[in-house]
């Protein structure tokens, strides 16, 4: 049965928004646990712009489910994930001005320097997995590269509009899963999907574990509004601090 790792950089990206203490993640990273999922994903930017150093210190330190660390393959992150030895680190492309990764990592044309980084973080021990489109000759490259894992990069199937376009892009992720089997890579997936897509997924075959945030904490957002208003209506009356 596949997995679910919560995304929670999200919750980052509202307390930064205002500059606040608050909503904190390592928070959210222990409800993620005790609500039952498999485990926890942050993505540490180069800019620090939603997790931070620190983040990655307290929510590591305070969970006990697996801790997946999204990041870029720079020699700085490398660092910090040979420090910080986190689950499985899953490599993504990072562009500055995006608003969120926008595309797989160009593992054929970036080989050379992708090898390198591999080379480094598979001699410290770690695991990683490689963001990537869902193409079976990808998966072939990533296999090539002696990686466990890899994340098909689910977002051209999350943003389908039509049924034409949702059955082309189910099909990509399908004929990608089967290359993954073959090859015997753990097969996780990834990006913009929600309530709405997510089941179709689950039911293939060869499915690790889902890596979803933004639909999680957005749902979280309007089914914890309720209660959220209630406490802050019954300040407003003076009856508690
Ligand atoms: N997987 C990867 C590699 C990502 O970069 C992201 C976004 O941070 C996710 C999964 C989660 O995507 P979403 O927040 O759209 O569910």
């Amino acid at each position: 049965m596949p997995k679910l790792s919560v995304n929670i950089d999200h919750v980052a990206t509202i307390r930064e928004a205002r500059g606040t203490h608050y909503p904190e993640p390592v928070a959210a990273a222990q409800i993620v646990e005790l609500a039952g999922a498999y485990g926890v994903t942050i993505h540490r930017r180069e800019d620090q712009r939603h997790i931070k150093d620190r983040d990655v210190a307290l929510i590591q330190d305070s969970i006990s489910i697996p801790f997946t660390l999204e990041m870029a393959l720079t020699e700085e992150m490398i660092d910090i994930a040979i420090e910080r030895r986190p689950n499985l680190i899953t490599a993504v492309p990072e562009k500055r001005e995006e608003l969120t990764t926008e595309g797989g990592l160009d593992i054929v044309g970036n080989r050379k320097q992708v090898e390198a980084s591999l080379n480094k973080l598979h001699d410290a021990g770690l695991s990683v997995s490689l963001f990537i489109e869902p193409e079976p000759e990808l998966m072939q490259a990533a296999a090539d590269l002696g990686v466990s894992h890899v994340e098909l990069h689910t977002g051209l199937y999350s943003l389908a509009e039509t049924p034409e376009d949702f059955q082309r892009e189910l099909h990509r992720i399908m004929r990608a899963l089967e290359k993954t089997i073959e090859l015997g890579l753990k097969a996780n997936v990834g990006h913009g999907l929600h309530y709405g897509n997510t089941t179709t997924l689950a039911r293939l075959e060869g499915i690790d574990t889902f890596h979803t945030g933004h639909s999680i904490v957005a749902r979280a957002v309007l089914v914890g509004l309720d209660r959220a208003v209630r406490d802050m209506v019954i300040l407003c009356r003076g009856n508690l601090e």
